[in-house]
């Protein structure tokens, strides 16, 4: 039996992934993405570049891609919706990627415009339904974004789409399709004292709908992963009993909860990890192999200028950056924390290697003109040294 999954919030597939991981790895596991959500143009053609294998029909004419993508919500900075002109700017190959993307992966669009009604008609029934809904509002960065509002109903932030789950959730009860599973993923800061009342509210809601859950505070790091990143994952399976999966709060006073009481022992999902033995290293992850000159071409493109905001942001918050001068002292110089992908500094991996041991330039940048560039997130001669 094939489980089939709506990933909503899709990005560039991180759920999808996940699943061909366990696809591969677990007998008889099978699942299909029957639809998506996700209104970023750029992720969009990004997941079908990963995800999808073929591009349906490239005979469609330009004017029939454009009227069926007109049907849709899109944006190309993930913030503001973006007009179909302004899409047109960025030429007919982009045009015909986007078009690609939206039929290859059943694409609903933005999950503001989707009922529950148009997501059975178009996918048929769903077991599972992942939410990794936006962390801007949640996240400890996010007053970088201009507020940290967290996920209230009708606070009209980009983490209160949240409530579009519920929305499509109770359109679905309406028509007795509601998913057997749901997942939720998001930044571990949704648990912090300042969000945890919310994340309450979205529990009760989900037992309203007749699920229990159980959340996990997961370090990626401890799964096989090459970098560090505290997730908040949370699992819920409809009319269920408590022997199989019982509910974290059904036992709890509920007036005193605290984040301890909200969150599951990883004790089971460690060794679930380590039976499927995945293991990922940081050298194999990273593109720092400037001998190759498309990767160098990569890391090149990719250099961060050093714009008077850069600076600003390099005056307030030196650890992100690791300046030459930070080089001599060993303990001062800093790495990226986490490997990364940035629209901006597209493909690399978030890392590009610029000094070398002696904490000079890497001999392939000695052409690059370090007074507009940047030493950001930058040097495998620290990065190695935390191998
Ligand atoms: C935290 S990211 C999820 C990342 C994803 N799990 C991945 O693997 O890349 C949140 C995603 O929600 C998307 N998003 C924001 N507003 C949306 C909307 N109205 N409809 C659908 N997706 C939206 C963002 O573009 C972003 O890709």
């Amino acid at each position: 039996m094939k489980i089939k999954v709506f990933e909503t919030f899709a990005g560039i597939g991180a759920q999808a992934k996940a699943l061909e991981i366990l696809k591969n790895k677990i007998k008889d596991f099978d699942y299909k993405i029957v639809a998506t959500s996700e209104w970023d143009s750029y992720a969009n053609i990004a997941y079908n570049a990963i995800h999808n294998k073929t591009n349906k029909d490239n005979k469609i004419k330009y004017e029939d891609k454009i009227n069926y993508l007109k049907n849709f919500t899109h944006s190309l900075n993930s913030k503001t919706p973006s007009s179909i002109e302004r899409l047109e700017k960025n030429g007919p190959d982009f045009i015909g990627s986007l078009y690609d993307s939206f039929i290859n992966s059943n694409n609903l669009g933005s999950i503001t415009e989707i009922t529950g009604e148009e997501l059975i008609n178009k996918s048929g029934h769903v077991d599972l339904l992942t939410y990794s809904f936006p962390c801007q509002d949640l996240s400890t960065g996010g007053f970088l974004h201009g507020g940290n509002k967290g996920t209230k109903k009708g606070s009209n932030t980009r983490s209160g789409l949240l409530w579009e789950i519920d929305r499509i959730l109770t359109e679905l009860d309406e028509m007795n399709e509601k998913p057997k599973y749901l997942l939720l993923e998001n930044v571990s800061n949704m648990l912090s004292s300042k969000h945890l009342n919310d994340y309450l509210l979205w529990l009760n809601k989900l037992n309203s709908l007749g699920y229990s859950t159980q959340t996990f505070v997961i370090d990626s790091s401890e799964f096989g992963s090459a970098q560090r990143r505290k997730r908040v994952y949370a699992l819920s399976v409809l009319n269920v009993t408590d022997e199989i999966f019982s509910d974290t709060l059904k036992n709890k006073k509920k007036n005193s909860i605290s984040r301890d009481d909200v969150v599951e022992s990883n004790e089971r999902l460690e060794n679930v990890s380590k039976s499927l033995h995945i293991q990922q290293q940081l050298k194999d992850v990273l593109r720092v192999n400037y001998n190759d000159k498309e990767l160098f071409a990569e890391a090149e493109d990719a250099l961060a200028n050093r714009t008077p905001s850069r600076n600003k942001m390099y005056e307030h918050s030196p650890m992100l950056f690791t300046e030459y001068k930070k080089e001599k002292n060993k303990k001062d110089a800093t790495l990226s924390r986490t490997v990364t992908t940035k629209q901006d500094r597209n493909p690399n991996a978030g890392i590009i290697s610029i000094l070398n041991k002696d904490g000079k330039p890497d001999k392939h940048f000695k052409n690059v003109d370090f007074n507009n560039k940047m030493y950001y997130k930058s040097s495998l001669f620290n990065y190695f040294s935390i191998i």
